[in-house]
């Protein structure tokens, strides 16, 4: 049996503009998606899922993703787990040439599911390095990053940047523009988060945006803003300017809100830690729904989330600058 984890992040800029070659820093932070799994004598898989935004499933079928789970939980969300999970068993078969390896697999979350802390990713490269290792293949961590990509790639079919498995796998503040991934020196960033309960639905938040690019000049001029608007915030990583990252971030927040992917419940609480003297706030994620990331050295924004209706959870998140790693 053998367990692994993987961290969860938040975007400090540049999602979405990222899965069209724009740069994107995104961060691991200290909230871990654990995943252990137990190889079985046949070919099946079961999957046992807590914390997920779930009140926790158990499905069992056979052999591959085309199974069918019999269980009583929402279907989608069923699904949206066992995808990824199902896509890292088969990176795992392909790495350690087993390709009828069967697995009981058990996920423990801190991550709530689709509310932009990528919880998917996390899960799917902490499966692919458990599953591996299980088999009997010690993968490295650019390993890991690659074939989570690979798994994420299929599942979203085709609308994945490379930027939410690379940090997962490696931890630590990144910077992902197209196939380049590199590790970035970062500050202490005093991190908030505010997450509304919901979740978006990213394969349709990125075809929206795909959408609206290929219909309107501002769309497509406003993904280049977003690539000038990160290219800023490196130099204000490198400088350790919490100031002028603060303010980046709010025009990043602006920039997504013109693509289409903010919310009201997003919106308030950006606007509510903004209020509290928050250094900047922004949507993390594919947006719809989900969690604000804020910068703030003070308890005011965390306070003033934790009063706001519509806010159903607020924590402080620190930069985890551990990636995948066996438990
Ligand atoms: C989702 O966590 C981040 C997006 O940029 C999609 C991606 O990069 O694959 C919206």
């Amino acid at each position: 049996m053998v367990t692994a984890s993987a961290p969860g992040k938040v975007y400090l800029f540049g999602e979405h503009a990222v899965v069209y070659g724009e740069p994107a820093v995104p961060c691991a932070i200290d909230r871990r998606a654990r995943v252990t799994v137990e190889r079985r004598a046949d070919d099946h898989l079961r999957v046992h899922a807590e914390d997920l935004s779930l009140d926790g499933f158990t499905v069992e079928y056979g052999g591959t993703a085309s199974g069918d789970p019999d269980v009583d939980v929402p279907q989608s969300l069923v699904e949206a787990a066992t995808g990824y999970v199902d896509a890292a068993v088969e990176q795992a078969r392909e790495a350690a040439d087993a390709p009828d390896a069967g697995f009981d697999i058990t996920i423990e979350s801190e991550i709530p599911l689709g509310a932009g802390l990528g919880s998917s990713a996390a899960v799917t490269a902490a499966g692919i390095y458990a599953a591996a290792e299980e088999l009997g293949a010690d993968l490295s961590t650019d390993e890991v990053a690659e074939r989570a990509y690979s798994a994420e790639l299929a599942v979203q079919e085709g609308n994945a940047s490379r930027a939410d498995t690379f940090c997962s796998a490696t931890g630590g503040a990144v910077r992902v523009e197209g196939d380049d991934c590199r590790s970035l020196d970062a500050p202490d960033l005093p991190f908030v988060v505010g997450f509304d309960g919901g979740a978006g639905d990213t394969g349709a938040l990125v075809a929206g945006v795909r959408e609206l690019k290929n219909s309107y000049d501002f769309a497509a001029d406003t993904v280049a803003a977003v690539g000038d608007l990160v290219r800023s915030g490196e130099a204000a990583l490198a400088a350790g300017d919490l100031a002028e990252l603060g303010e980046l971030m709010n025009f990043n927040h602006g920039l997504l809100s013109a693509l289409g992917v903010s919310s009201r419940s997003l919106d308030a609480m950006v606007w509510a830690a903004r209020d509290a003297g928050a250094l900047g706030a922004k949507l993390t994620g594919a947006g719809g729904g989900g969690c604000v990331v804020a910068l703030d050295e003070t308890e005011e924004t965390e306070t003033a989330l934790r009063y706001l209706p519509g806010c159903e959870e607020t924590f402080r998140a620190e930069l985890d600058t551990e990636g995948v790693r066996v438990e």
